[in-house]
């Protein structure tokens, strides 16, 4: 960010720590560019050199904010639904019928609900095809009063099974035709894994006794994913999925309950989805390690619909929001993680660095256990602006058997306490990052964090107010850091950070509130965050319902996507969404022309999370995408064109 370039308001806490707010980077040198390798694996290069040269990267009219019950653009783009919760998926769906009454095997063979994270993947396999592909998406979630008409009323087994059937991942085949994007019925690439497919468990924790449960004494097969939020790709052309919040769905009303499920959150307050009710394997009390079993990030072959998706433990277990590629300068591959748990707010920053390097041949029979072996580290934000990351390694001081650990498989089921004995920094709920495509300069968003400055142990914390990586406590409408990885090696452990804005409302009269260096842009609670080629960061917010219904949220309105300039901070507001919805999930063509975005949760009522709706009015809140004539609202992924066929955002 350059010097000045900001026009902020700054006082109290947050003036004091201006030295600290984008001004740093804007005085070093700037490293250039080890890590173009990282973009160039993902996106092959294609795009219109002349096009992408302008002034200013943002080429479109940024918009107002909304309050509306629909996707609002900027002139002169257009956006479809690709797929909606219930859409036909796998080989043999039927349509989906809005009444709700669809039976648990038919939603099995439909979209989830929730769509959250997602990658796109030319077809064919090796090719650079804009207009052909596999999307694999994650559906994070459910409103049950939403799925079944009665909602939660007559709770039974076959519920329980259509809720479990809504959750999970979906590969679906897509096409570009006739200037519309449409799913391809029957295809043989479409495949929806559940909270019940079965599952490979590899790395250093597959097997340990804390893995094994009496159904799978092997510790090495574990059925299901649920709460898949943000996502990865490989070098080799694989999707990874990451496990987010898995533990409100265990229930253990004990009253001791083991020390990782208290740091994990399992306990006597779920999230209400009742899978236990009628799935023994979510009672926690009885089934102690079956939630050992979840939070983990997996991978996925799109391109095989037979491929039994893996657990890869060397990353560790933790809230996944997400797993961000960045090669390193010798060729292996680094994965930035958030740990964004809802409940425990203060979490860690991880980083995952493969101990050998990949084969560039993008090919998964080349790399099948690249990921089974590295080192994860945990980040440290020094005040001064330097950071290091820690390595959890089995042995090191703070996690040998005097701390608690006896093995390295130990350190990664419990890589929080790990985290929490090495010294790592908590922080606001941290989300989706970012790799610059060219810079190797990395965005991190920390969503929120209302519990900051109240005082009160969390973790292993001793003292949780505001600190110059989180400097607002609280901080509700939380911030964005970045950092620059010594040498500019994503190897590295040491790194320089700063902070590159901070959310809310820019006239607000409570800093705490009020966004700064957003160039008057009124927005909270960033959380998808991800570059396209040219080097524009897209930012998608996720308020919940009940935050956007307070006050401090007048000038904010419903949830939001923008680009940013990063180099010159410059920000315009691109997409708006319906009422309730949260906006997250962002894919492109190889050709940059066609950006999928998804909308979740539209209708989300105001109250605490997880919200459900009333079962007898579901369109209550909101009808989108169908409108106030049409149907209940769904989840969907969306299709974003430019009217004249240009680069989106350029
Ligand atoms: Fe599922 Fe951290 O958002
Ligand atoms: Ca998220
Ligand atoms: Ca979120
Ligand atoms: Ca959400």
């Amino acid at each position: 960010m350059r010097d000045g370039a900001m026009e902020t308001k700054a006082s109290g806490f947050v003036n004091e720590l201006d030295g600290l707010i984008g001004a740093r980077f804007g005085r070093r040198q700037f490293i250039q560019g080890t890590l173009s390798a990282a973009a160039q694996w993902v996106w092959p290069a294609s795009i219109d050199a002349a096009e992408s040269k302008r002034d200013s990267l943002l080429g479109f009219q940024s918009i107002p904010i909304s309050r509306s019950d629909e996707v609002t653009l900027p002139p002169g783009y257009s956006w479809e639904v690709v797929s909606a919760w219930g859409d036909p998926v796998v080989r043999g769906a039927p349509e989906f019928e809005d009444d709700a009454s669809q039976s648990a095997a038919t939603q099995a063979l439909q979209a989830g609900m929730g769509h959250d994270g997602m990658a796109f993947f030319p077809l064919p396999f090796e090719s650079m095809s804009s207009v052909s592909g596999l999307l694999a998406i994650n559906y994070e979630y459910v409103d049950d009063h939403l799925l079944f008409p009665d909602g939660q009323q007559n709770w039974s087994a076959e519920k329980v099974q259509k809720s479990k059937n809504a959750h999970g991942i979906g590969v679906l085949e897509i096409r570009f035709e006739n200037g519309k994007w449409e799913v391809v019925r029957d295809s043989k690439f479409g495949r929806r894994i559940t909270a019940d497919t079965q599952f490979k468990v590899t790395g250093p924790a597959a097997g340990h006794a804390l893995m094994q449960t009496a159904s799978d004494p092997s510790g090495r097969l574990v059925r299901g994913t649920w709460n898949n939020c943000a996502h990865g790709v490989t070098p080799w052309n694989t999707y990874l999925a990451c496990e987010e919040n898995v533990t409100p769905y265990f229930l253990n009303a004990a009253k001791d309950t083991p020390r990782l499920h208290d740091r994990y959150g399992v306990g006597a307050k779920t999230w209400g989805f009742r899978w236990e009710e009628f799935d023994p394997r979510f009672n926690a009390e009885d089934h102690p390690n079956e939630p050992n079993r979840h939070g983990w990030v997996i991978e996925l072959d799109p391109y095989d619909p037979t491929a039994t998706p893996v657990k890869r433990t060397a990353l560790g277990r933790m809230a996944h929001e997400g797993a961000t590629l960045s090669i390193t300068r010798d060729g292996r591959v680094a994965y930035y993680m958030g740990d964004d748990d809802f409940r425990s707010k203060f979490e860690h920053v991880y980083k995952f660095v493969g101990t050998r390097a990949f084969v560039p041949d993008g090919k998964y029979s080349s790399n099948r256990d690249v990921l089974d072996d590295g080192t994860l580290y945990a980040a440290k934000f020094h005040a001064d602006g330097t950071g290091e990351w820690l390595p959890l390694e089995f042995g090191k001081p703070g996690l040998t058997s005097a701390d608690g650990f006896h093995s390295q498989a130990e350190v990664l089921i419990d890589a929080r306490t790990a985290a929490d004995k090495v010294g790592a920094t908590y922080m606001d709920r941290p989300e989706w990052i970012a790799v610059h495509p060219s810079t190797g300069e990395t965005f991190c968003t920390l969503s929120n964090n209302t519990a900051r400055g109240l005082g009160g142990p969390v973790g292993q914390a001793d003292v949780l107010g505001a600190d110059p990586a989180n400097p607002r406590g609280p901080n509700p409408m939380g911030h964005i850091i970045r950092w620059r990885e010594a040498d500019g090696d994503s190897a590295s452990t040491h790194f320089e950070w700063d902070i590159f804005l901070l959310c809310g409302d820019p006239g607000h009269a409570d800093s705490a509130k009020r966004g700064e260096r957003n160039r008057g842009l009124a927005f909270a609670q960033p959380d998808g965050l991800s570059f396209d080629r040219r080097g524009v960061l897209w930012i998608q917010t996720d308020s919940s319902a009940k935050n956007m219904a307070q006050p401090d949220w007048t000038n904010i309105g419903n949830n939001q996507m923008l680009a940013a300039d990063s180099a010159t901070g410059e920000i315009r507001r691109f997409l708006t969404g319906p009422i309730g919805s949260e906006i997250t999930g962002v894919a492109w063509t190889p050709d940059e022309r066609t950006m999928f975005v998804n909308i979740q949760h539209p209708g989300e009522p105001p109250i605490e999370h997880p919200g459900r709706s009333d079962p007898a009015n579901p369109k209550a809140i909101s009808s989108w995408p169908d409108g106030a004539k049409g149907g209940r609202p769904r989840s969907a992924t969306i299709a974003i064109r430019r009217r004249d066929g240009g680069i989106i955002g350029a």
